[in-house]
């Protein structure tokens, strides 16, 4: 959600943002703009796609060794070329761009109003610019002191970057809640969102925190908190390959990173599981056992594919370890005073560490006394920031808006916390815990085995790629798969789908059966495998269009018409991490046939930095 890409040094500026501002583009995003230094400040903005920013700029003269550029994910105003970022001040001295959102914009506004400024769009930000434009005419400070003062003021998240006429050479950069990395190259500064615009360029990387103003020049990088005080930067080296951000010959990377899922899983295993020994290694969980293991209940906050690996650790850590826990949406948690307190364990699930909800459920929870462990994937995320530890997915940069990979892989991270909680607590035999080890060591070659037979898959897809809606139907473990089958499919192909647990469909659903509706059973052998396949037999005689998950082999569902999905064998603690991988491709694949854009759907964002 909105990318922000700054450049500072002695390259041509353009060149460098506008290859940023695409590598971004999985973010999501409706305009883009950028701003140069050159005799004086020039903004080029454009609503739709880089590219189209790219073109309109054909044949302009860019050269400048200083600039910012953004892509704008619509908050404050329709997208628009003139809603776009960067905004220019009033005065014409500070463009500015700014990922978040100003909370207190409205009174900011109306006392610049008072004061007879003109706005030229209806952002919150020019909002915020115009009040830095007008400290600085006032107050005849530095911009910096203008940024510090009106940031005190201000309310909300936002990461913003600043250029000034007069001091054509330096970048102002601030953040609260919302992400900024700056890389350090030899007499240049690169700043973005993330890793992915920097890592050509650059490994040693700063990680901005809240409340910290950064004063960067090309041989100089200075950090300062609010209070004016410097603050040392802490300099870290990204652990990431260009590779890893590219489409490695794969049509998208939605579709990459499907395939990407045996190796993600085996290094979120790497190093961790120990089948020699029988044991699990996890510096974040062993350093905090005792808490873990005494927690009164455990809290899962997340939003989204995130929310649905929670709903199945709920159900793997409640029959493993005899904890209570409870899921909850962020979004909710973080507004209703949730009763919660020292005892309590949160975890906070995130692939982008960077959702505005899930970062402020885990602060309130935090301030009350909670133990904060954060289920993430990207190392130095702001929610990895909060937490008092955690564990990572190590699932990889994962570009495609819609989660794969990085679901796949906090299914292993929470399965892997369940059974090292469970043994230190004793609520697992010894031979179970062995059993569950070696059914997660088998995940990467069994996956890879559904990913061989993905054209069969893509035989589905093609036959119901015009159905209008979907039913994803599974139960137990396969109840959160069919939840996250609905939504994959969803955002990929825009066709309504809804997911239940199967045994509810009676209680409404079935309403909905006729011969055009696609009725997907997550049905793998588990312990509620005949039920499922009773429910299957409604469907049947209800003409409803079948589809099935199922285990290779199982022959109970010969006498159904339903197109059939195979995957294979598996313990149904470990099975969703399998299961929903046919309703990866599936959705893949529809989205294929409607001819959408998979890797960027409609008004999605890959990182929901607002709430
Ligand atoms: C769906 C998807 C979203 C995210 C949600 C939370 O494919 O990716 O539903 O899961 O926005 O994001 P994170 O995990 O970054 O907190």
């Amino acid at each position: 959600m909105c990318g922000i890409v700054a450049y500072v040094g002695t390259r041509e500026a353009y060149p460098v943002i506008l290859k940023g501002l695409k590598r971004l583009e999985y973010r999501g995003y409706d305009s883009a703009g950028v701003a140069l230094i050159n005799d004086g400040i020039k903004v080029y903005k454009k609503q739709g796609k880089v590219s189209a920013l790219e073109e309109s700029l054909l044949g302009v003269d860019l050269h400048a060794t200083i600039g910012i550029g953004h892509t704008r994910w619509a908050t404050h105003g329709e997208p628009s070329d003139r809603n776009a970022h960067p905004h220019l001040s009033s005065s014409g001295r500070i463009a500015m761009i700014h990922n978040g959102i100003i909370e207190n914009f409205a009174p900011i506004k109306q006392e610049l109003l008072n004061k007879g400024y003109v706005f030229k769009s209806d952002t919150d930000t020019e909002v915020l610019l115009n009040f830095i434009d007008d400290i600085l005419t006032n107050n005849a400070c530095s911009l910096e002191e203008a940024v510090r003062i009106a940031l005190k003021r201000v309310v909300g998240a936002y990461v913003i970057v600043l250029l000034d006429k007069e001091n054509p050479d330096t970048l102002i950069a601030a953040r609260k809640g919302s992400p900024l990395v700056i890389g350090i190259g030899k007499d240049e500064h690169f700043l973005a969102s993330d890793a992915s615009p920097i890592i050509e360029y650059t490994k040693e990387v700063v990680y901005i925190n809240d409340y910290e103003l950064a004063i960067i020049k090309g041989d100089e990088l200075v950090l300062k908190n609010l209070g004016n005080e410097k603050v040392t930067p802490f300099v870290q080296q990204l652990d990431m390959e260009l590779a890893a951000i590219e489409k490695g010959g794969y049509d998208h990377f939605m579709l990459k990173e499907i395939y990407d899922q045996p190796q993600t899983v085996f290094d979120c295993l790497r190093g961790r599981l120990d089948l020699a020994k029988g044991d699990l290694v996890m510096g974040g969980v062993q350093a905090n056992l005792e808490k873990l293991v005494n927690a009164k209940r455990i809290i899962i906050v997340a939003c989204g594919t995130s929310w649905h690996a929670g709903l199945v650790a709920e159900y793997v850590i409640e029959e493993l370890c005899r904890i209570p826990v409870e899921v909850e949406y962020a979004s909710e948690f973080r507004y209703r005073n949730p009763i919660v307190g020292p005892g309590d364990v949160i975890f906070a699930i995130s692939q982008s560490g960077e959702t505005a909800d899930t970062i402020v459920a885990i602060e309130n929870a935090k301030a009350k006394g909670a133990f904060i462990f954060g289920i993430l994937n990207v190392v130095g995320s702001s929610i990895a920031r909060i937490s008092h530890a955690g564990a990572y997915t190590h699932a990889g940069p994962e570009i495609g808006v819609a989660s794969t990979k990085a679901f796949t892989a906090q299914l292993v991270v929470l399965n892997m916390i369940a059974l090292k909680i469970a043994k230190e607590k004793g609520s697992i035999s010894n031979e179970r815990f062995l059993q569950l080890l070696a059914e997660l060591n088998a995940l990467p070659d069994k996956i890879a085995s559904i990913l061989s037979v993905a054209d069969a898959i893509r035989v589905v897809a093609q036959k119901h790629a015009n159905a209008s809606s979907f039913l994803f139907l599974g139960r137990g473990y396969n109840f959160p798969v069919a939840l996250e089958g609905a939504l994959k499919l969803k955002e990929i192909s825009y066709i309504h789908a809804e997911g239940y647990p199967a045994a509810e469909m009676k209680h409404g659903p079935i309403a909905l059966v006729d011969e055009n509706l696609p009725v997907l059973f997550v049905a793998t052998k588990d312990a509620y495998h005949e039920k499922v396949v009773s429910n299957m037999q409604e469907i049947n005689a209800r003409k409803g269009k079948l589809i099935g998950v199922v285990t290779e082999g199982d022959t109970s569902m010969k006498m159904l018409k339903a197109d059939l999905m195979e995957v294979p064998s598996a313990d149904e603690i470990v099975a969703p991490v399998l299961n929903v991988i046919p309703l990866q491709l599936l959705s893949y694949y529809i989205g294929i046939e409607r001819g959408l854009d998979v890797d960027r759907p409609r008004n999605l964002a890959k990182s929901v930095t607002v709430e």
